[in-house]
């Protein structure tokens, strides 16, 4: 159980984003493009900040199976950059009509809403045509990297992310029981994590045992990382988080503090989280950073 509480989380995380934004910002077309407005309304909020959680979840779970990180990289920055596009439609006018997201203003803020929402469109079209670059990853057997990008792309789409938020989208100001509440959460953010770590697994050459591992423990950490960005919603800090607080109640959103209170939402997270790191219990020493990355879900502050 305390396995990985000496494990060095926060250098190892810093190393990791390092890696990441070096990764894309070489794999992204430049500024030069025209019109230069939208690619820089891209790079404005790619390199606002994030953590970059869901990248790295995918090298980890990679070097879990023994893998290289390095050949995931491509994979891990398609990630990122849907993830990016999530984020800057979620923060529209039409959605959650929010003003800052990692520590700045919000796209729509900036460059316009249609701006906005074609930086978004541009960024999930990247990703896919990212995980198409074969001459990225040579030693990656082409089969995998197309069973990738299925999974990928059903995890953000209709059945996946994109679904997740128009339940969200729906449910603002209506009465929602716990089990929709859950669906939204697997859905609108479960999904993408989940399938972080199959792709780094899968592309790292899993065994079915191993990849079956890895997907409940994204599920798990999945849930639990919404639910936590629900309570930082209420009782976090603004500046940490770069992004503002108290909106999801002045928005009726469904959320888990609203529907159980911050201690029974509290408690729930940290169960999943110790399912996460029960899932992890035939892997040895190469998934410490994914068991020290399910302890700080619950307990980041942004
Ligand atoms: C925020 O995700 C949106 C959710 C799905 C909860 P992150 O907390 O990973 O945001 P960044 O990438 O660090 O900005
Ligand atoms: C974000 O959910 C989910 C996606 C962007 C897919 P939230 O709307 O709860 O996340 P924040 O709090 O704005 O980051
Ligand atoms: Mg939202
Ligand atoms: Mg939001």
């Amino acid at each position: 159980m305390n396995r990985s509480e000496g494990f060095p989380l926060k250098g190892y995380l810093a190393e990791r984003k390092a890696v990441i934004d070096r990764a894309l910002n070489g794999y992204l077309p430049g500024e030069g493009n025209d019109p230069p407005v939208l690619f820089e309304a891209v790079r404005y909020s790619l390199f606002a900040g994030g953590k970059r959680l869901r990248p790295i979840l995918c090298l980890a779970a990679g070097e879990a199976v023994g893998g290289n990180s390095e050949a995931l990289l491509p994979a891990a920055c398609a990630l990122e950059l849907i993830h990016t596009y999530s984020l800057i439609h979620d923060d529209l006018p039409a959605m959650d009509n929010d003003d800052y997201r990692r520590g700045r203003l919000t796209s729509h803020k900036v460059f316009g809403e249609g701006i906005a929402i074609l930086a978004g469109d541009a960024l999930l079209t990247e990703a896919f045509r990212l995980l198409t670059r074969r001459e990225l990853m040579p030693g990656i057997e082409p089969g995998r990297l197309l069973a990738v990008a299925g999974e990928i792309a059903e995890a953000a789409g209709g059945v996946g992310m994109v679904g997740g938020q128009a339940l969200d989208v729906r449910s603002e100001g209506e009465q929602v029981d716990l089990e929709t509440l859950h669906r939204i959460h697997r859905l609108k953010t479960g999904a993408l994590i989940r399938v972080s770590l199959r792709a780094g697994a899968i592309l790292a050459g899993a065994s079915e045992t191993e990849l079956a591992s890895l997907s409940d423990y994204g599920r798990q950490i999945g849930l639990a990382f919404q639910i936590a960005d629900d309570i930082l919603n209420v009782e976090g800090d603004r500046t940490s988080l770069g992004k503002e607080t108290g909106s999801d109640a002045a928005r009726g959103k469904v959320t888990f503090p609203a529907l159980l209170g911050i201690d029974a939402s509290r408690a729930r997270a940290e169960a999943l989280v110790i399912e996460a790191l029960g899932s992890l219990a035939s892997f040895g020493e190469k998934a410490e950073p994914l068991r020290a990355i399910a302890r700080y879900i619950t307990a980041r502050d942004s």
